[in-house]
C-alpha cells in the first residue's frame, strides 16, 4: 500500500524563512511583482511605530481579484516549468511569500481589482505544530481588515475609487531589522532601510531611469524618490563604450555590452570617481553585471573565469539575459544568483580575453602620454623578453653631456651608480601606490632658482649635443622638470647666451 507523507507546513515554513534573503533582496523580490503587474508607481512605506515597526510595498499595478489573491498566497502558486511572458520578473511562484516571511512573521496582502478590495494574510505565529489543522493563512473579511488601522490608512492612501493596486504589509518584523527591546533598535531599522534603498537604486536603475521607448517606474521610500544608480557611469565623459556582442543560445540572444570606466585622472571630479567606485571600490566592482529583463540579478563577478585584477578594475560588462533561458542560468529563488551555462561561459571568456587589455590601456595610456610629452625622457621604459624595465635614460642631454665630459674613471663610477638605481627600482612599492585610488603623487615643482640652474645646464648640454636655435628652444619647452614660464625660458636662454 502506498503511504503518502505530507510535509509539516510549520516546520517547512520556518525553514523557508532562512533561505538567505536579506532585507534588500526581499524588497527587490516584492518590487519585481509590482513591475510585472505593470505598476508605474511603487511606494515603500515604513514606520518604527513606537517599537512595532512595519514595512509596506504599495503599487498601482493591475491588482488581483479575490480568487487570484488566494491562489497567489499559495507557496508554489506557479511552477517554474510553466511558460511566462517575456517581461515577467517571476519564476518560482514563491517570491512574495518567501521574501516576506524571511523578514517578518506576519504578511498581509491587500489587493484592489478596479476598486474591489480583497485581503489575505500569512501569520506564522498561528502555525500549528502538526500537518493537519490551521496553517497560518486566511482570507480577511472587509470588516476584519477595516478594523486594522494600518491597513485602513494604507488602503485610503493607495486605493482611490475604482483604482487597482496591491499592498504587501510586513509586521512582526525579524528582530535583526531592529529589535524594539534594544535601545538603538530604531536607528538600526532606519540604517537597514538606507542600505536597502541603495541596493534598489542599483537593482532597478533601468526602470528608474529607462532608455528611450521604455516605461519609467517611480519608486519612493516614504515619499523620497529613489535615484537610479547606473554602475556604468553614463554621465562620465571619458567612459569608453566598447562594441556590443550577441551570444545566441537556443534562438535567444544574450547581449554583452562592455564598458571601461575612466582612470581617476580623467573622471572629471574626485566625487564622480568615488561615486562609481561604490562602497566596495573599483577592484571589487569590476566584472559582469547580469540583468534579467533589465533587472539586475548579480553584480560584479567574473564567474571565476579570471581573477579580479588591478589592471581590469575599470572594466564592467553589462550582460542582458532573457527569462526564456532561466533554466540554463540556474537562477535562484532570491534572484540574486545565476550561473552561465558552459556554452555561454566559453563566449564570455572570449569577450574578456578581447577586452581585458582595454582596462590596461587606460592605465598604460597614462604612462605612454607621460612619455610622449617629452622629447627625451629622463626615465626610459624598455621591454625585453616581455619584461618591463625602467631605466635612467643615458640619452638624456644632461646625462649624455656629463658622461661625455667626464674622465673615464669618473664616468665608470657614475654608470655604476646608475646601474644601482636601475636595478633597484621599487616596482612593488610603485605598483601598490599607483593602483591605490587614494594615492596622490607629488608633482615636482622646483623653485625658480633650481629651474634656472638646471635650465642653464640643460641648455649647455643640448648645445654640446648639437642643438641650436628653434630646435634648442623646442627641446627646452618639452623637457621634463623644466616647466617654467616663457619669461623664465627667455631669461635662461639670454643668461646662457651672455655666458658663452
Ligand atoms: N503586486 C502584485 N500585483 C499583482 N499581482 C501580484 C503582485 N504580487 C504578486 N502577484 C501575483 O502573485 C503571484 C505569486 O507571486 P510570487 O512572487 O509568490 O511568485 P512569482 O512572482 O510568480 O514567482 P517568483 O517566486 O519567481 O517571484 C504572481 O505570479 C502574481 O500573479
Ligand atoms: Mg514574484
Amino acid at each position: 500500500m502506498t503511504r503518502i507523507i505530507n510535509p509539516i507546513p510549520a516546520a517547512l515554513l520556518e525553514a523557508l524563512r532562512s533561505i538567505g534573503y536579506t532585507l534588500d533582496t526581499a524588497l527587490a523580490d516584492i518590487i519585481d511583482n509590482s513591475i510585472t503587474a505593470q505598476a508605474s508607481k511603487i511606494s515603500v512605506r515604513f514606520l518604527w511605530d513606537a517599537g512595532k515597526p512595519w514595512i509596506a510595498v504599495c503599487d498601482d499595478g493591475f491588482g488581483m481579484s479575490q480568487d487570484e489573491l488566494v491562489e497567489a498566497m499559495r507557496f508554489g502558486s506557479k511552477s517554474p516549468i510553466e511558460n511566462r511572458d517575456s517581461d515577467d520578473l517571476g519564476r518560482f511562484g514563491l517570491g512574495m511569500k518567501t521574501a516576506s516571511i524571511s523578514q517578518c512573521r506576519r504578511m498581509t496582502v491587500l489587493s484592489s481589482d478596479k476598486g474591489r478590495i480583497s485581503a489575505c494574510e500569512w501569520n506564522l505565529n498561528c502555525l500549528s505544530k502538526d500537518d493537519k489543522a490551521e496553517c497560518g493563512t486566511q482570507v480577511l473579511s472587509e470588516d476584519d481588515w477595516r478594523k486594522d488601522a494600518v491597513l485602513r490608512e494604507l488602503s485610503k492612501e493607495f486605493f482611490g475609487k475604482n483604482k487597482s493596486g496591491t499592498i504587501i504589509l510586513w509586521r512582526d518584523l525579524d528582530p535583526g531589522l531592529g529589535d524594539p527591546k534594544e535601545a538603538n533598535g530604531e536607528q538600526r531599522f532606519s540604517a537597514q532601510m538606507d542600505i536597502a534603498r541603495k541596493h534598489l537604486e542599483l537593482v532597478f536603475h533601468r526602470f528608474l531611469s529607462p532608455s528611450v521607448g521604455q516605461k519609467k517606474i517611480g519608486v519612493d521610500f516614504n515619499d523620497t524618490p529613489l535615484e537610479a544608480f547606473n554602475p556604468f557611469g553614463p554621465s562620465v565623459p571619458a567612459r569608453q563604450e566598447l562594441p556590443v556582442e550577441k551570444i545566441m543560445v537556443q534562438g535567444h540572444a544574450i547581449v554583452v555590452q562592455p564598458y571601461v570606466l575612466p582612470h581617476h585622472s580623467k573622471a572629471g571630479s574626485v566625487a564622480e570617481y568615488q561615486k562609481y567606485a561604490g562602497d566596495e571600490g573599483y577592484l571589487h566592482n569590476q566584472g559582469f553585471y547580469i540583468y534579467r529583463n533589465r533587472r539586475l540579478i548579480i553584480k560584479a563577478t567574473w564567474f571565476r573565469l579570471i581573477p579580479k585584477d588591478e589592471l581590469n578594475k575599470l572594466i564592467r560588462i553589462r550582460v542582458d539575459i532573457p527569462n526564456a533561458l532561466d533554466d540554463m542560468w540556474r537562477i535562484d529563488v532570491k534572484k540574486s544568483q545565476a550561473n552561465p551555462p558552459e556554452i555561454v561561459r566559453r563566449e564570455l571568456k572570449r569577450v574578456i580575453n578581447k577586452i581585458s587589455g582595454a582596462g590596461r590601456i587606460v592605465f598604460t595610456n597614462r604612462a605612454t602620454r607621460l612619455q610622449n610629452r617629452t622629447i627625451t625622457p629622463v626615465w626610459a621604459r624598455e621591454v625585453v623578453d616581455g619584461q618591463v624595465k625602467y631605466l635612467v635614460n643615458e640619452a638624456h642631454p644632461l646625462l649624455k653631456a656629463l658622461l661625455k665630459d667626464m674622465p673615464d674613471e669618473q664616468s665608470d663610477r657614475l654608470r655604476a651608480c646608475l646601474e644601482l638605481v636601475n636595478s633597484t627600482f621599487p616596482y612593488d612599492m610603485y605598483y601598490a601606490d599607483a593602483a591605490d585610488d587614494k594615492t596622490e603623487f607629488a608633482e615636482s615643482a622646483p623653485g625658480d632658482e633650481t629651474v634656472r640652474q638646471v635650465g642653464l645646464q640643460l641648455v649647455k648640454a643640448l648645445r654640446s649635443c648639437g642643438f641650436d636655435g628653434a630646435e634648442l628652444r623646442k627641446q627646452l619647452e618639452n623637457a621634463e622638470f623644466f616647466k617654467c614660464s616663457p619669461e623664465m625660458l627667455e631669461e635662461i636662454l639670454s643668461l646662457e647666451g651672455s655666458a658663452q
